[in-house]
């Protein structure tokens, strides 16, 4: 982990203050499945507080010790036996939900599928068979390659229920990443498809998979689901899952699995270097997706339908779109394609047609559809929804409030849900039945979690000053480790402050103690001796009315240390702005934050740089801020826009 500094008390203090807040709404708080009890009881116990919430799943065996912590390596209801897929699927036909949707899928040309709760057991247990009789065994690696579509949650549960360890690569992703992790992690097969389709078009998935395999004789079978019927090339390992799990048994007994048996490994790629594989194992890890999903969203299985419109491809996927919402039951709706296909009200015409009562999306989607108008999520009726959700980066304040008036209808609570890859599901966030909302900030740490934020000694600051967000106790769905490289783990993440767990990002609280997250500490731009966050300059430039999306980077400056370069994206998308405009916007961050966070340079340019999980990648804007050669490209959804925006800076 780099070492950063964190943000200065003395600048944060006069940034963002933020005075606008909105209680639960009545009704929902009159009924919410967590009350404010819920943050004493965990205090007073925090162990009994989780091992209450692990009574939420069926257990084939009951733990022995709720906790046996080592650190940095804990292991959560120890001697427990249980088995994931049964969780979130049989237990529910055995409860008599068998004909409850447990997905509802819409695919991007308009197809759609609806799978309940005892068709979806059938078909894992064929997938589950199929894998078995292919040889996979329990803590073999199985690569999963896939668009969204339900076979890809079939695949992942049935690797679950015999014990098989998933690792989910992201369909967008190159032959490059593909291989990598095939590399790291030996998985002997490779679940794909066809393709998917994207953009309107069918987009092919088997081709990156036959040429990451060539090479690769540690892959046994590649088995591929139909999806677009595009022509595949066909080599002597694949296996076309229509034949193999479509003949095979929808009887499958499955065994419990130790609690801690690994359940998954996800690659988190942080910035630069070599992509961690981030390994999580089963009871703990159910248990708090499980919860929090049930808590933060005030699920109500019976009556919700529930929309994360995440990719599998990432932990977000995982924890919230298969084993947090099934194992408890809900109905999931599961969107294959992209926001503007075939015209930019999908997502709102998804919303109305399914009645969606709970949508949980990135900032970079919400800025997206700002950008885009008011006027087209107007079209729609949004009125089923009543509690929405923002996960990925900070949300910054009028992307939040735009998000709860324009989709919420003014009336839904939105939770700001921060947590990580690693920390396998939601840390902090508001209770919608509880907690006030106040737009920007994820608040506080949810019942049973005990995150913090402290100075640069690992002190915790008073409220009103900011610092690092740390956790300092054990959570159950805690990372176990990093496949194969346990000195990483313990370098990247428990080195920064002995004894406490470092996420590595900046955070602040407010003066109610309220959590505000900053970003990745190395984010933070030091102007003038000053350390100020370039989550909060962003903000203050969202908050203009022109301003849709911004990016900030510090630049290096021979006077002020680094000085801030600041990109926009103005609403409506226009390009060429006076230099009035500028201006304006230049002196509206003087104005908000203090003239020392003022843009020493502005541009308006149509787009920026994210990653395929939608993260600005403000590295490669600092690249072109100080007139440097850019660097890697190769996560980025479009690498041409970057010659476009280095067109815009004045010459050196
Ligand atoms: C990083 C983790 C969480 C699952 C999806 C991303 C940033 C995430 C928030 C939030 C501010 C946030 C952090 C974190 N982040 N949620 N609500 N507010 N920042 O998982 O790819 O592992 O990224 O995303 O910087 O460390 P990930």
């Amino acid at each position: 982990m780099a070492d950063s500094t964190p943000p200065s008390q003395e600048t944060l203090s006069n940034l963002l203050h933020e005075t606008r807040s909105f209680p639960p709404p009545e009704e929902l708080a009159a009924h919410a499945n967590v009350k404010a009890d819920a943050y004493e009881r965990a205090d007073e116990d925090r162990l009994a507080f989780w091992e209450e919430q692990a009574h939420r799943l069926q257990w084939e065996r009951t733990w022995d010790t709720v906790l046996d912590w080592q650190p940095p390596y804990a292991q959560w209801f120890v001697g427990g036996k249980l088995n994931a897929s049964v969780n979130c699927v049989d237990r529910h036909v055995d409860a008599g939900n068998g004909d409850r949707a447990a997905i509802q899928w819409e695919g991007e040309p308009g197809d759609s599928r609806t799978i309940t709760y005892a068709e979806l057991r059938d078909e894992v247990s064929q997938a589950a068979n199929a894998l078995t009789d292919l040889g996979v065994g329990k803590g073999d690696r199985v690569a999963i390659y896939m668009p969204m579509i339900p076979e890809t949650v079939v695949a992942m549960l049935a690797c679950a229920r015999i014990g098989a360890v998933h690792m989910v690569v992201f369909g967008g992703f190159s032959v490059d990443a593909l291989g990598q992790r095939l590399d790291d992690s030996q998985a002997k097969l490779v679940i794909t498809a066809d393709g998917g389709y994207r953009r309107g078009k069918p987009s092919s998935l088997k081709p990156a998979v036959d040429e990451a395999v060539a090479d690769r004789p540690a892959v046994e079978n590649v088995l591929v689901v139909r999806r677009t019927g595009q022509d595949v090339d066909w080599n002597e390992r694949d296996v076309w899952w229509h034949d193999a799990v479509g003949g095979a048994s929808s009887e499958h007994t499955p065994e419990g699995h130790d609690s801690e048996d690994p359940l998954y490994i996800m690659y988190t790629s942080g910035t630069t270097a070599k992509p961690k594989g981030i390994l999580h194992t089963t009871g703990g890890y159910l248990t708090q997706a499980s919860y929090t999903h049930w808590a933060v969203f005030d699920l109500k299985p019976e009556t919700d339908v529930y929309w994360c419109a995440a990719d599998i491809g990432w932990v977000t996927g995982h924890s919230y779109i298969v084993y947090g919402p099934l194992s408890n039951g809900a109905t999931v709706v599961m969107y294959e394609g992209t926001p503007d296909t075939p015209h930019k009200g999908r997502f709102w015409e998804i919303v109305e047609k399914y009645g969606v009562t709970i949508a949980y999306m990135a900032p970079t989607a919400i800025r997206t559809f700002m950008k885009w108008g008011e006027e087209i999520p107007a079209k729609y009726d949004l009125s089923s929804l009543r509690v929405i959700g923002s996960v990925g980066e900070p949300i910054n304040p009028e992307a939040y409030v735009w998000y709860r008036q324009n989709i919420g209808g003014g009336k839904t609570p939105v939770v700001d849900t921060w947590w990580q890859t690693e920390t396998g599901a939601i840390m902090v966030s508001p209770l919608p039945g509880v907690t006030s909302g106040k737009p920007g900030a994820a608040m506080g740490p949810i019942p049973g979690i005990a995150a913090d934020v402290v100075d640069e000694e690992g002190n915790s600051v008073p409220d009103g000053e900011g610092g690092f967000i740390v956790v300092r106790e054990p959570w159950p769905s805690m990372l176990r480790g990093i496949w194969g490289d346990d000195q990483r783990y313990k370098d990247t993440y428990w080195s920064r402050f002995p004894g406490l767990y470092f996420p590595g990002d900046g955070a602040k609280k407010d003066e109610d103690g309220d959590m505000w997250l900053l970003g990745r500490v190395d984010d933070v731009m030091l102007v003038s001796g000053h350390n100020i966050s370039t989550t909060e300059v962003e903000s203050a430039l969202v908050s203009h009315p022109e301003v849709a999306e911004a990016a900030v980077v510090g630049a290096a400056d021979k006077v002020t240390g680094q000085s801030i370069v600041g990109f926009v994206i103005l609403r409506g998308g226009e390009e060429s702005v006076p230099d009035e405009l500028l201006q304006e916007l230049r002196n509206h961050v003087g104005s908000s934050l203090g003239p020392i966070a003022k843009p020493a340079l502005l541009l308006a340019v149509p787009e920026l740089p994210k990653t395929r999980s939608g993260k600005i990648m403000r590295r490669l804007l600092r690249d072109i801020a100080e007139h440097r050669d850019i660097g890697d490209t190769s996560t980025l959804t479009d690498a041409s826009i970057m010659d476009v925006i280095a067109k815009q800076l004045p010459k050196k």
